[in-house]
Formats: C-alpha cells, structure tokens, sequence
C-alpha cells in the first residue's frame, strides 16, 4: 500500500480496494499521483497560454529558489483575465451570459454577457494603470456581492496586479491588517453592502482602517449605491461610474504575465491572530480551475453555476468567478440569505430563475432552510429541473442534513472538502469522470493531485479507519497556494515543518477501507462559523483588548445550525468597577467592532481563572470538549484541577 521514502516523506501512489476502484477516478487518481508531470501537461492544454510550459514540475528549479512549495508551470506565460474572457468572445461566445447578478434584496437583476464583462472590466483596468497600478501590485476589492466585485477582480488580473478581496463582513481592524499586509495602491469599494436588516455603510468602515493602518493607498475608487451615498475624499477618492466611463482611460489589453506570478492574496484565519495571505499563481491556478469544473463538478460551457457564498471567500474566488468563467459556464452571483431575503425559498427561486445545474454552497445554508421549511414545501413551487447536484462545501457536513438534503431534492448532494490554501476540493466526488456512491459523513475520495495520507503524532501513517492527522503528501497539486505573502516562515511552521514531505492540513479524521475521506474537524484553534474560518487567537486578541479584561479564553462550541459558535470566557482585571454583565456586553459590541459581525460571538462568561498547563498553555480543547459534552481528556501537564473543576457548571450551562 503505502511506504515511508527516506526523507520521512511518503511514496505516493493508490491502492484502492471496494467501491472506487477500477474506475475513471481510480485511474485519473493513479497517473495524477505516480506520473503528475504527463496529468498535468495534458490539463494544461485546456488552458490558452502566450509562452506554453515545457514541463509541469521543476523540482531543481525550486530548490535553487528555496520556495517551500513546489512551483507549478515554470518558465511559462499566460493570462488569466484572457482566458476567462477574451477566449470566449474570440471564439464567438461573446453573447453568451458569462454573469448573472440575483439581489434577493432589491429584487434587482443583471446578466452581463462575455462581451459586456470583457468591456467593463477591460474600462476599470484601464482606470487602474491610470491610477498608477502596474504588474504586481496590489489592488484591495472591499465590496459587497455586486457585479463590480468580479469585474475588479478580472480588472486587477488583466493588468498582472494582484488583487486581495477582504470579505464585506470584516471590521475596521481586520481590513487595517489585510491594508496593511497587502500595501495596495488602490482600494475598490462601495458606499454600502446590504443585509436583511440593515444598510452596512462601507466608508466608514474604510476609514476607520485606513486610520488605524500604517499604509495608505493612493486612491479609493468607490462604487456609489442608492441604498446609502459616500463622502468622497477629493483627490483620494473617485466615482467608480465616473473613473470607469466609455472614454474615461483606454481601456486595458491583458497584460502577459509568468505562470508563477501571484494573481491574487486571501488572507484566512490561521492559528495566531494574524491573518495569513495565501498567494494563489496564474498558471497552476488556471490549469486546475479549468479541470475542476467539468471533472468534478460535471458541468459544460454555456451551464449555470449558483454558488451561495462571498467572493470574500476562498469558495467564492474559485466558483463564483474564475471556475465559472474559466470554463466558459454562467455564474449566478446571489446577493441575499438562503433564508430572509424574504423567504427560505430564495435559493431555489434563484436556481430555477436561471436554469442553473449546480448550486454550491455551505452546510449551514441548508440547515437553515431546513429549520424554516421542513418540508422543503418552497421548493415545490419552483421548476428545479434544471438542477443536477447540491455541492456542500466550507465545515462539516453531518449525515442528517445531507439525507434531509438528498431525499427533499432528488438529486446527489456532494459533499466536498478543501480550503482557501488548497483552492479547489480535496475530496470531492467527481461526477464528470464517474458517479461514484455517495457515503454520508464523508466528502469522498480525493480529487486527483491528492494524495491523503493519515498521521499519527508522530508522524507515522495509520490503518484504515484510525483517526489522525489529516495530510497532503507533496508536491501539492497545481491550484494550491504558491506560498504566503510576505514570507513562508508561518506556512513552514504552520504547515510543512511538522512532518516533512507532507502539508498538514488542520483537519483531522480518517480514511475508510475504501479510500472515502472523513473530516472529522480541525485539530488545531480554528473555528468554523456558518462555514466562515475565524482563529481563536484573532477572536481572543479582540477580547482582551477591552481595558477590563486580564486574560482570555474562546472556544468554539458545537452549535445545531452554524456548526460552531464562539464563546469567550474572560477574567477581570484587578481593581475593576465595572459590572461582570457591562463587561461581558462591551466584550461582544467589541468583538463586532474588531473583528466583524459575522463572528457572531454572542455569549461571554466572567470567570475567577483559566486553566492552563505548567508552562502556561491555555486547555482551549478541553475547555471545548467539556462544553460540547464530550469526554475531555484532561492533560497531565495542568496546573490547577481545581479551575477547570470550577469551570464545568459554567460551560455545561
Ligand atoms: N457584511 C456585513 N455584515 C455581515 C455580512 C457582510 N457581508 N455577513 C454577515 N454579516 C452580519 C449579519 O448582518 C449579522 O449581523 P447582526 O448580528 O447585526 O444581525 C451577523 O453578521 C451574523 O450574520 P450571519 O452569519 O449571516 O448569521 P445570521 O444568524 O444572520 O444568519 C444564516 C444565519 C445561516 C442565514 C447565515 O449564517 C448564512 O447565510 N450562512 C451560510 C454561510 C455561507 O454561505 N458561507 C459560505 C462559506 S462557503
Ligand atoms: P476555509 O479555508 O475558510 O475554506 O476553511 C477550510 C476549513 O473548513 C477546512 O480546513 C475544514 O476544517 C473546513 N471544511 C471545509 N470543507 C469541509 C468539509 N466538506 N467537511 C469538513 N470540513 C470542511
């Protein structure tokens, strides 16, 4: 089966016994592993390239550069904006919806074909040089699900500037840090974004970062929504119509760039408070985007994709836009809840609207529809037959929604499992190359580039069916992350340096007899949101930033809808008047100021201490077990029993 190389790295390679084998996957799976240099050439055709790559993998090459990862597509040259776009419309699909806007808010729709995409964001491109911003620098998109989000998008990569999109739900402090880390010359960003209760205004927010960040972009152009006006500031600040008018600047032709040139920076959650930028490359992106949407997600040009997510999120970078567009699909780009806005029917108002094959979106989308409409009676007032799978994506899927799921719409729904440093799924059934039985619990096998592997502690694979480290065995697949802005000594130690040859994912779990993943959850401080990766360390940073609190601990609980929601248990500082119940109030008004509402932290427990072991580690686990009911192993290195003892009512309460 599998064997242990002499660097500690494992040799990659698959022996599948039962359902999975002996298939398309099995077989795609096999040669992406054992020969990735001819899987990859031959993916890489699907792309248009300017300079075409003489190899995949140039293992010298990289280790003369020193880059921690593995650099896909060396030495070749490409677009990515021309092959999302200009190829379409060259090839006669100019007419062709390439973006369809769906606001669940104002009723509003918008369908911007291939040509007309190509037009607006060929205009803001030519607006950006003029501003100044060149080949490689960067470009922050602070806007909310508008269809000018994917057109700054496309506009940054017609140019080679890289674009750091920060999700409309974060809070000044976390839109300074991503400025900050980032150094755009220009900010894109709008008066306002919209929520069902009410109109966030963006500018505010803005400056409030732009206060507190130690950079400061050269100019904010700024999309003007009737919903809410902006003050704009003269000579920093420009009209996003105006800048971008037919005339205004000639617009941009695309710009030639290397295949490993960064086309954009997510910053995510990792385990410190400090957002970690994974840097995604033109070439290796391109190639595995524009494989990923028939193979695995089983759609063709010209077929709709609805994906409900945030093009502030990894999901929404690689299947609202590039995926989609790549591929030459129409992506619907859905401004509303999956409940509220106005009803739990809104999702499939939206897939039957516009006739779309695939709606991807999070687990939690679902559970909340299904708690308003259990029957999924509003679906049934909707033509869904243009429906072919519901693709789950972002934290766990548990069994009972996927059954729920599954039975109420008739069609498979597919789990699948990845994150913003791997960009497309790791494990996901591949319903383009097979349809593979679907198991619940478990987004299925890996996608072909993967090579899972499960650790024990010490860095020893264990059988089939043991829980472990869930592990990536490298070279990771073209797609991933090309590294971390500004540096890959946080990617080392985060994710390379604990078993040599492997990327350590942070999630734990197991793989079955036959080869199916299952996630169980992360092993390290991440939470997970309603699908959104927040770090304990960021939250916590938050907390105890109020004058009133010494010290803090959150954890993330399990909760019925949202999959985890945080909790904060604070100690006071000494000498403090302020009542326990102000503070644990201030603490969750400060920790929507800081961090964002999404967050959603909404109870805060004062506490007389924390436990910790002798050197002075927070038991954030066991804290973490004992409220999710579970039987928290209780590490022999604590200090004080007696605290987490005194804990317990608490965090069973
Ligand atoms: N901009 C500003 N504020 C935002 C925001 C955004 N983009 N997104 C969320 N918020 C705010 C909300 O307005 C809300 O504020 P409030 O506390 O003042 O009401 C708060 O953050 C929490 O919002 P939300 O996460 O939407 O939770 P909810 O309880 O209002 O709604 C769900 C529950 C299930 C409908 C919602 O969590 C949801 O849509 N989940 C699906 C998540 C998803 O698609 N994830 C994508 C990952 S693939
Ligand atoms: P993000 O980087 O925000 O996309 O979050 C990635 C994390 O979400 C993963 O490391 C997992 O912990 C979790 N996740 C994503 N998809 C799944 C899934 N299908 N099953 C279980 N967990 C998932």
């Amino acid at each position: 089966m599998t064997t242990q190389g002499s660097d500690g790295g494992a040799t990659r390679g698959t022996a599948r016994t039962g359902v999975a084998s002996g298939g398309a996957w099995e077989a795609a799976h096999r040669e992406s592993l054992e020969d990735p240099e001819a899987f990859w050439m031959r993916a890489a055709r699907d792309v248009r390239w300017i300079r075409r790559p003489t190899s995949a993998l140039d293992p010298a090459a990289d280790a003369a550069e020193g880059s921690a990862l593995p650099r896909w597509f060396r030495g070749a040259t490409l677009s990515t904006a021309f092959n999302c776009l200009d190829r379409h419309v060259i090839a006669g699909r100019g007419e062709q919806p390439a973006l369809v806007h769906h606001s669940a808010y104002t009723g509003e729709r918008l369908t911007l074909t291939y040509a007309e995409l190509l037009d607006h964001s060929a205009r803001l491109a030519g607006t950006l040089r003029e501003l100044g911003v060149g080949k490689g620098d960067r470009v922050v998109v602070y806007l909310p699900m508008v269809p000018e989000a994917v057109v700054a998008m496309l506009a940054c990569a017609r140019i080679g500037a890289v674009h750091s999109v920060v999700f409309g739900g974060f809070a000044a402090a976390e839109l300074a840090a991503r400025i900050d880390d980032a150094q755009p010359v220009v900010v894109l960003t709008a008066s306002c974004g919209l929520e069902p209760t009410r109109v966030v205004e963006y500018m505010p927010l803005l400056e409030a970062a732009l206060a507190r960040a130690e950079h400061a972009p050269a100019h904010c152009v700024v999309l003007q929504r009737p919903q809410a006006r902006a003050e704009l500031v003269p000579g920093r600040d420009l009209d996003w119509r105006e800048a971008t008018r037919p005339g205004a600047a000639p617009p941009a032709e695309c710009v030639e760039v290397a295949a490993t040139d960064p086309l954009y920076v997510l910053h995510t959650s990792g385990t410190t408070g400090r957002p970690k930028g994974v840097v995604r490359d033109h070439g290796g992106h391109a190639v595995a985007l524009t494989w990923s949407v028939p193979n695995l997600f089983g759609l063709e040009p010209g077929d709709v994709v609805l994906t409900a997510s945030d093009v502030g999120w990894v999901v929404g970078h690689s299947y609202i836009v590039y995926g989609p567009l790549l591929a030459g699909c129409t992506t619907v780009l859905y401004e509303g809840k999956p409940v509220g806005t106005p009803d739990a029917g809104a999702l499939w108002r939206a897939v039957a609207e516009h006739g779309a094959s695939v709606l991807l979106t999070a687990p939690t989308a679902v559970r909340a529809i299904r708690a308003q409409d259990p029957d999924l009676a509003l679906a049934a007032e909707h033509d869904l037959s243009s429906l072919q799978a519901l693709y789950l994506a972002g934290e766990r899927l548990d069994p009972d929604t996927w059954a729920w799921a599954g039975e109420h719409l008739g069609v498979p729904v597919v789990d699948n499992w990845w994150q913003t440093e791997t960009g497309w799924p790791i494990a996901c059934s591949p319903r383009g190359l097979q349809e593979l039985p679907l198991r619940p619990g478990s987004p299925s096998v890996p996608s072909p580039g993967y090579d899972v592997r499960v650790l024990d502690s010490a860095g020893q694979e264990v059988p089939p069916g043991v829980e472990g480290a869930l592990c990536l065995t490298l070279p990771l697949p073209p797609g991933t992350l090309a590294g971390v802005w500004g540096g890959d000594e946080v990617l080392r130690a985060s994710s390379l340096d604990a078993h040599p040859g492997y990327y350590v994912t942070g999630d734990g779990g197991f793989v079955d007899d036959d080869g199916y993943v299952h996630v169980l959850g992360r092993t390290d401080d991440v939470i997970s949101v309603a699908g959104h990766r927040l770090s304990a360390g960021q939250l916590e940073a938050a907390v105890v930033g109020h004058p009133d609190v010494a010290e803090c601990a959150v954890i993330g609980v399990a909760d019925p809808l949202k999959g985890q929601e945080p909790r904060a248990l604070v100690v006071l500082a000494g000498g403090t008047t302020t009542s326990p119940q102000d503070v644990a109030a201030q603490v969750v008004q400060r920790v929507r100021e800081e961090v964002g509402p999404f967050a959603a932290l909404r109870r805060v427990d004062v506490v007389a201490a924390l436990p910790k072991t002798r050197s002075g580690k927070l038991l954030r686990k066991t804290l973490r077990e004992i409220a999710d009911g579970v039987d928290a192993v209780v590490p022999s290195t604590i200090e004080d029993r007696s605290v987490l003892e005194d804990l317990r009512p608490v965090l069973r309460g």
